[in-house]
């Protein structure tokens, strides 16, 4: 990522230089890949990607579904069957194979991308919105547990702000933040991050 990025663009398609896990690799090929694609860029728009996204949001996510503490519908669904036998050690291996593989570039074409970028990037303190960047940066592409969100699909992004807001996923963070954002500004959002 560098550092004068001045332009409206949230493409970082460059691999992540993280280590990649044979272990996790080997895991992800037999189990994951059905759902989230061997490389982890899902090809169904409700099952998020998890190419390029954060180890460590990786693995704090697994073990919130193998706990149950991500407990939304779809989580119970889905994942706390996959979660449930899986080790803290395979749990790591899985988040470094994921965060190791090539990351896809947002989009940022969608007809309410600029106002998506807007907020994006200044928030509306006013109503209580945080600018986005201090939590997931400048392009999108997270920090640790801070996860990826440039590049996503539309339909998860959009899925997953309005399970915040209605408090379906639980988040001290995502809670309050999603609280005031209106339909129309969630999809700015996605349509602002996000590549279909
Ligand atoms: C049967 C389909 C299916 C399989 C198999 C599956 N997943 Fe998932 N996964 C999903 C769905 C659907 C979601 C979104 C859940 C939600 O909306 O809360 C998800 C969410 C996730 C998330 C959270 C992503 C995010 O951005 O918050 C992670 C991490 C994850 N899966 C990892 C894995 C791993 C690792 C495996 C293999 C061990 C796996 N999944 C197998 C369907 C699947
Ligand atoms: C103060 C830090 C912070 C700010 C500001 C913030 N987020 Fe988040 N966001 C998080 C954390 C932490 C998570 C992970 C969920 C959790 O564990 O609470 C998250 C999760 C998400 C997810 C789910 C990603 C996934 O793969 O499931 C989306 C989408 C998201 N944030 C979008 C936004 C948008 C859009 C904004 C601005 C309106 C925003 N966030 C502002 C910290 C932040």
């Amino acid at each position: 990522m560098s550092a004068f990025w001045l332009t409206a663009t949230l493409v970082s398609a460059e691999p992540s230089g993280q280590p990649g896990s044979a272990l996790g690799a080997a895991k992800a090929a037999a189990v994951c890949q059905k759902c989230h694609g061997l490389t982890g860029d899902s090809v169904s728009p409700t099952f998020p990607r998890l190419n390029g996204q954060q180890a460590d949001y990786l693995s704090a996510q697994l073990k919130a579904f193998r706990g149950h503490q991500r407990d939304d519908t779809r989580a119970r669904t889905y994942m706390w069957i996959v979660a449930r036998d899986l080790d803290d050690k395979t749990i790591a291996e899985l988040g470094k194979h994921y965060a190791s593989q090539k990351p896809t570039p947002a989009q940022a074409g969608g007809a309410l991308a600029a106002d998506g970028e807007k907020i994006y990037l200044n928030g509306d303190l006013a109503r209580g919105i945080m600018p986005c960047q201090q939590c997931h940066g400048k392009i999108g592409d997270g920090n640790a547990v801070f996860p990826r969100v440039a590049g996503q699909h539309a339909a998860y992004l959009r899925m997953v702000m309005g399970a915040f807001r209605s408090g379906l996923r639980k988040s001290d963070v995502m809670g309050p933040l999603t609280k005031n954002l209106t339909d129309r500004e969630i999809e700015a959002l996605s349509s602002y991050l996000a590549n279909d």
